[in-house]
């Protein structure tokens, strides 16, 4: 089975990099493991994307992604974004892919979000991510180029000196050939080869029990990609999004989007008072890590079970259903009558700012593997991501990857691909599903508990230790049975929660959203 390219994940990373790889020619094949491509979490994206918009500069928009990042990103990562993001938004998501973004004027209606200076971000309503991805996986199926294969999970990636019975590969440069990649509908494991692979798989958001990711976001691509021996980096800045509704005896959250704030609701506590000045001077909109941490504080100094979005300010301003209908109406399917109620709040796991190194052009240390989007890290986000980049980091890298490998990508020779074999599959009987939730219950309770908005260092060396006997037996575990999606997902699941708690066990400088209690910023 081969392919120039092999695309791993089908957000806006997969998809706009195979649009700009299959339009210069090259034959791509794109999996996912959702049985409907479009779950992912460009799919649950709210706020929106930085655009085009009148007054901004890219040095404007650099410089509020620095301040966000509290200092640590990477400046190629933002100058790259920053000139070449809010263009490709207008010229191929608006313009060419048709996303209807919001108009105003008959131009896109430009919204605010926290740390940002000015208005810059395109929106649909409160649902920008489904109308993005929507009209990107429309123009994949329309593309005579790209194969897109749905419930198919990428399980590890293949490379010459772990797969190869040639045994003259182990001399060689380690290079990736493809992945092996289970069906989900057959339980066999498919071998494909490819000359370049992409991962874009998204985030992590999954390995906590509170989190505004879908169930799918469990950190396959960065664990792959640390079995296949590349560098993870940053893995200690976890964001967590300060505002998701809070349901009672629900573990799932959904998102309150920033830009409810960003047209002006303020944060209140149960008798109803304003509280984020007394922790930054920009209130309500400071940058999201500390806003966080506010209502997680105030959570815990108060013993509330949230605090509230007081939306009476915006509701003198804008019809607050017609600009955000799918909070409107999830509000009201649960009893909240907004714009009138204010809506109880708290924070959750939202966005992986670390993940597998990688460059401006999605290089990573194994030649033919690339990382776009959320599994990579470009360095883009430093310590904490500023509102709205992600999208646009996924769109930019996507394009920026597929012209760097339609440039240079080097074909595998047909002698090198014989010698890699097919999946062995081991003898077993089915994962004991019981003993896989109750692992992913005791994986995620440990992260939300040790792992959190605010850490300490005993926290996290239980973390460590708790997290190595459980990946022990998830290992054993994983070698005994016949492979389903739980059991890998479980696997991936261990192996990203102790590269995170190893990061965060290292670091003992709180910064950004890496936040150690008494240890001042
Ligand atoms: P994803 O969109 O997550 O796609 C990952 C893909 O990989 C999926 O197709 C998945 O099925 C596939 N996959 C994963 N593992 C495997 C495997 N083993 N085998 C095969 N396929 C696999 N960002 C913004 O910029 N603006 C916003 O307004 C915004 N709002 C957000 C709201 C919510 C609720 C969430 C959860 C995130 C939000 N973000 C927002 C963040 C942003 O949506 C993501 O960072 C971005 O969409 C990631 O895109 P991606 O293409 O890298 O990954
Ligand atoms: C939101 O709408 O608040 C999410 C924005 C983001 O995560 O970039």
């Amino acid at each position: 089975m081969n392919s120039d390219a092999l695309i791993i994940g089908s957000g806006i990373a997969g998809c706009a990099a195979a649009l700009h790889l299959a339009d210069a020619g090259l034959s791509v094949r794109m999996i996912t493991k959702a049985a409907r491509p479009e779950i992912s979490n460009t799919y649950y994206a709210q706020g929106g994307i930085i655009g085009q918009c009148d007054g901004d500069t890219p040095q404007c928009l650099e410089s509020d992604i620095i301040a966000a990042g509290a200092g640590l990103c990477n400046p190629a990562a933002v100058r790259q974004l920053a000139e070449k993001g809010p263009a490709l938004a207008r010229d191929f998501l608006l313009i060419r892919m048709g996303v209807p973004f919001t108009k105003k004027g008959g131009k896109p209606d430009c919204t605010a979000e926290a740390a940002h200076s000015l208005r810059r971000i395109y929106h649909a309503d409160d649902i920008t991510g489904r109308e993005i991805e929507i009209a990107l996986l429309r123009a994949v199926a329309a593309h005579p180029g790209i194969e897109l294969q749905a419930e198919t999970m990428a399980v590890d990636l293949i490379t010459n000196t772990h797969h190869s019975t040639d045994p003259l590969e182990r001399y060689r440069e380690p290079r990736c050939f493809g992945a092996y990649a289970l069906n989900m509908n057959t339980g066999e494991v498919e071998r494909i080869v490819a000359a370049s692979t992409i991962l874009a798989t998204g985030g992590i958001g999954a390995i906590y029990l509170h989190t505004t990711n879908p169930a799918g976001a469990t950190g396959d691509g960065i664990a792959m990609a640390y079995r296949a021996g590349v560098p993870i980096i940053n893995s200690e800045f976890v964001q967590f999004h300060p505002t998701t509704l809070y349901l009672p005896d629900k573990n799932e959250r959904f998102l309150i989007s920033e830009s409810v704030r960003g047209e002006g609701a303020v944060l209140v506590d149960r008798k109803g008072n304003a509280f984020m000045k007394r922790f930054h001077p920009d209130g309500d909109l400071a940058p999201r890590d500390v806003v966080a941490r506010a209502i997680f504080t105030k959570m815990l100094n108060e013993d509330a079970a949230s605090m509230y979005l007081d939306l009476s300010g915006v509701a003198k301003h804008i019809d607050f259903a017609s600009r955000f209908p799918n909070i409107t109406e999830t509000c009201r399917e649960r009893g909240i009558r907004v714009p009138e109620d204010p809506i109880p709040v708290v924070p959750a796991a939202h966005y992986f700012c670390g993940g597998i190194k990688a460059d401006t052009v999605g290089v990573t240390a194994v030649p033919g593997l690339y990382a776009i989007g959320e599994c990579a890290c470009t360095g883009l986000h430093g310590a904490n991501r500023l509102a709205s980049t992600s999208l646009l980091e996924g769109l930019v890298w996507g394009v920026e990857t597929a012209r760097r490998i339609a440039k240079s990508g080097k074909a595998l020779s047909v002698e090198r691909t014989r010698s890699i074999p097919q999946w062995e599959m081991p003898a077993g009987t089915g994962a004991d599903p019981i003993l896989v939730q109750n692992d992913v219950r005791q994986l995620k309770t440990t992260m939300w508990n040790y792992i959190g908005i605010i850490r300490n260092q005993s926290r996290l060396n239980r973390a460590k230790q708790d997290l190595s006997q459980l990946f022990a037996s998830i290992d054993s575990f994983y070698r005994l049975n016949l492979l389903s999606a739980p059991l890998l997902e479980l696997r991936n699941m261990i192996t990203v929660a102790r590269i995170i708690a190893f990061a965060a066990g290292r670091n003992s400088h709180s910064i950004g959203c890496h936040y150690l209690e008494g240890k001042a910023e």
